[in-house]
């Protein structure tokens, strides 16, 4: 049985490493192959950035390098294997000129020994643990990192007068870097972290962590939970009564996530976060992103969706440079790419595969009877502080 499965694996690595090569060089056709949790806890993911590549296509054509682009969408749950599975299969079988999507950090990490292997770049829209880009040279970032978001949050809790905090966060990749970078640079600015709490990723409950909240009496609670919970997470928060305890409540933009913020009602007001994309930023190319996403998906896209709409740019202006062609070629076409998203001016570093943007500080305010993300505060061409040591 093991020798079997070794023997599997043994093919599968030589099929992914050589079946392919310049598959796409003969065919007018290129194949994109996009994973996503479709269904289950993530499924808001799926959802935001499949109404994002469909307006791509929709708006650009399924043209690019002088080839017919064609798209594959694939659920996988958001369960890792599932993932890297069917990365496998649309790299051998489909023989996809890049692969996109990815959910969670551990899927990203599950597929990267496929991209590497075949030489497949790999455009990562969704998750935003920063070691994620060093998992493969063929993965490039078009969504975020935690440090870039923490970061920037820290040092506006630091000059507003919050002193001692408490920190909460999902257990896994992201989480670890949303703790570790919002509490360094609070504590280097003379700042306190009380405690620092985890959540599981799947099926979370909050409330024994916030009666710890309570119990420390910070100044501030600081959060992160991936896109999709903040809903739940915020009415916990309202029905324990922290919200009238003088706990302030700051977090990662993930939490107050456009998908979702209308739904939580007034214990959002107010809350301040940082992040790289809001549906209320103030710019033409923002404004008319939203309003023709709003009229093909009949909902409010959140960054994610602008993360899946960037990775559909990346491909599409790496496939005119390239002329079509994969591999190398397609990858070298994407590194310092300069564009301006509906987010803002954004660059892929070359060094880095990952994106170079500005991050913001926003509140969450009630305009016509509608909460949004409204910016206040910007750090400028923010790299991730995650690469820097
Ligand atoms: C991740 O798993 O990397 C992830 C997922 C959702 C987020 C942020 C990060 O909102």
């Amino acid at each position: 049985m093991i020798r079997r499965k070794m023997l599997v694996e043994a093919l599968t690595a030589v099929a992914v490493a050589s079946g392919v090569t310049g598959a796409w060089a003969q065919s007018d056709t290129v194949k994109i192959g996009v994973v996503l949790p479709m269904t289950g806890q993530q499924a808001s993911t799926g959802r935001q950035i499949e109404g994002a590549i469909k307006l791509w296509v929709a708006q650009n054509g399924n043209k690019a390098g002088g080839k017919k682009v064609e798209v594959i969408v694939k659920d996988d749950g958001s369960v890792p294997d599932a993932t890297r599975r069917l990365a496998q299969e649309l790299v051998v079988n489909d023989k996809v000129v890049a692969l996109a999507g990815f959910g969670i950090t551990p899927s990203a990490m599950a597929t990267a020994p496929i991209a590497t292997q075949s030489k497949t770049p790999m455009v990562v829209m969704a998750a935003a643990t920063s070691a994620i880009t060093e998992a493969s040279p063929y993965i490039v970032r078009t969504s975020f990192t935690l440090p870039q978001a923490a970061v920037a949050l820290a040092e506006w809790a630091n000059k507003n007068n919050i002193k001692k905090v408490v920190t909460l966060v999902a257990d896994y990749g992201p989480g670890f870097d949303a703790e570790k970078y919002f509490a360094d640079r609070v504590t280097l600015n003379q700042g306190q972290v009380l405690e620092k709490l985890r959540t599981p990723l799947r099926a979370p409950d909050f409330a024994p962590v916030l009666q710890k909240v309570r119990d420390a009496k910070p100044d501030a609670l600081f959060v992160f939970l991936p896109s999709g919970q903040g809903a739940a997470f915020m009415k916990q928060f309202a029905e324990r009564g922290l919200d009238k305890a003088g706990i302030r409540l700051i977090a990662t933009g993930d939490v107050t996530d456009d998908d979702q913020l209308n739904t939580m009602g007034d214990v959002a007001v107010g809350v301040v976060n940082a992040h790289h994309y809001s549906a209320a930023h103030d710019s033409a190319t923002n404004k008319k992103f939203v309003a023709a996403f709003e009229a093909a998906n009949k909902f409010r896209p959140n960054f994610m969706a602008v993360g899946g709409y960037d990775g559909m740019r990346l491909i599409y202006k790496a496939l005119d440079a390239s002329k079509g062609a994969g591999g190398d070629a397609l990858l070298a076409a994407m590194k310092g790419q300069i564009f301006e998203s509906p987010r803002g001016k954004v660059l892929i570093d070359a060094q880095t595969r990952d994106i170079v943007q500005d991050m913001y500080i926003r509140k969450v305010e009630k305009k016509d009877g509608q909460l949004w993300n409204i910016e206040f505060d910007a750090i400028k061409e923010m790299k991730d502080p995650g690469k820097s040591k």
